[in-house]
């Protein structure tokens, strides 16, 4: 028994090993996108160097004695000089094993000297970093679906242009299939010959598949969509059945609803802003079909408000408060004059509107002629953006 679970582990070691080893073996072989940094930094290089010349002199003298400096080696080395950009250790390695073929490309006057060509000359066909586009693995095979148009245009080739990969399709949205030439749930097939397949998605009212355009094509509605026998699925109505709690409006959406808060000076409303009121808040009054705020402080009565000494009276939303005049302070119910050598640092403090309003709020005790009722639900409800729809689907 002992012996056995020995071996057992043993054979687990051997098998984890070759698992690291094989992975190490993978990373080994070059990168593409090593290569293609490379190419990219020579593409870079020639551009760097393309008004250039053999530098102060009499340049005529030196091209007539060193030759066209365009296709010199010291146009070569000033390019070399910057073909690895990242600290990475691939890029100066790969570029040390094969510098030679960077001169050979240099020096080879058949080939033209563009990033195609060197790209196609250097990773392709002698680092074998990479494969021409629509190929991959190790020995460039096509792509599934062929090199031509793989996945039928509808998806991704693993390993497309690498020594790497599967060469599967990673098909887009709505595709599906070995070569992307199927159309996913809630797509429909629009067009489908040997070449080509376009799937589109159904109409938003379709719960899932469809047989093609708009909401008669569904298999099944959605829900909070309903069948009619000539228009396909149709949108509920829900906010018909007056679903919203009380200050609340409703809002019908496709497929749903929402359920949004009336204006601060509604009780009650069919709609947002104070002129879709049902009735007016407290502290509001209704002129030309709106709730208005009533200015507590100079409307009817207001003679009584804030009188005791040093009190002025602030309109709020709905509301009134009483506050200290300057040089007065708060004490009690009602307001003091202010200690003198206090005085000058309090008036500079009042000029800042977030202390003033702490004041305000301070004062807010007072309830001489009118109860200041459901000012924090009002506050609260202005907080509440009006608009933020609560969904109750
Ligand atoms: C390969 O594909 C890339 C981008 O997809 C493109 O820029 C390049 O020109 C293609 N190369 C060839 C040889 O078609
Ligand atoms: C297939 O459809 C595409 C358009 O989606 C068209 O360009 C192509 O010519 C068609 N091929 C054949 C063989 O009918
Ligand atoms: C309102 O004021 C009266 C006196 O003016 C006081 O007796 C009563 O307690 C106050 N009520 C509240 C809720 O502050
Ligand atoms: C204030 O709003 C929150 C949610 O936004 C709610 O839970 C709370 O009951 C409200 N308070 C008042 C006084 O309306």
């Amino acid at each position: 028994m002992k012996l056995i679970s020995l071996a057992l582990t043993f054979v687990t070691f051997l098998l984890i090993v070759s698992v690291i080893h094989a992975k190490k073996k993978k990373e080994k072989g070059p990168q593409c996108s090593t290569c293609k940094e490379i190419v990219r930094n020579f593409a870079k290089g020639l551009e760097r160097t393309k008004k250039s010349n053999y530098g102060g002199g009499n340049t005529d003298w030196e091209e007539s004695r060193l030759g066209q400096y365009a296709n010199s080696e010291v146009r070569l080395t000033e390019i070399m000089d910057d073909l690895c950009s990242d600290a990475g250790k691939e890029c100066p390695q790969m570029l040390e094993a094969h510098e030679e073929l960077v001169e050979e490309f240099w020096f080879n006057s058949g080939l033209a000297k563009v990033e195609v060509e060197f790209h196609r000359y250097f990773c392709i066909e002698n680092v074998k970093a990479c494969c021409p586009n629509n190929t991959f693995g190790p020995s460039c095979k096509a792509c599934t679906g062929g090199a031509e148009r793989p996945c039928k245009e509808n998806g991704e080739c693993d390993g497309q242009g690498t020594r790497e990969g599967s060469g599967k399709c990673k098909c887009k949205l709505g595709y599906s299939g070995k070569e992307c030439d199927s159309c996913n749930d809630g797509y429909y097939e629009d067009h489908k010959n040997d070449t080509h397949t376009v799937c589109k998605v159904c109409h938003i009212s379709c719960k899932t598949s469809c047989s093609g355009d708009g909401p008669n094509t569904c298999d099944e509605c959605k829900e909070g969509w309903k069948n009619d026998e000539n228009t396909g699925c149709q949108d509920i109505n829900e906010c018909s059945d007056d679903p919203c709690k009380e200050n609340e409006y409703c809002s019908n959406t496709q497929g749903s609803y929402s359920c949004l808060r009336c204006n601060v000076a509604c009780n009650g409303c069919a709609g947002p802003g104070a002129d879709k009121c049902a009735e007016c808040n407290d502290g509001y009054l209704q002129k030309d079909m709106e709730c208005l705020d009533i200015d507590e402080c100079t409307s009817d009565g207001h003679e009584g408000r804030c009188t005791l000494e040093g009190q002025k009276c602030i309109n709020t939303a709905g509301s009134f408060k009483c506050i200290c005049q300057a040089g007065f302070v708060k004490d009690g119910d009602g307001c003091k004059l202010k200690p003198k050598e206090e005085e000058e640092e309090e008036e500079e403090a009042e000029l800042k509107p977030e202390e003033k309003e702490a004041t305000e709020r301070e004062e807010d005790s007072d309830n001489t002629s009118k109860p200041d009722q459901g000012t924090s639900e009002q506050e609260n409800a202005s907080k509440t953006t009006e608009d933020t729809p609560k969904e109750e689907l």
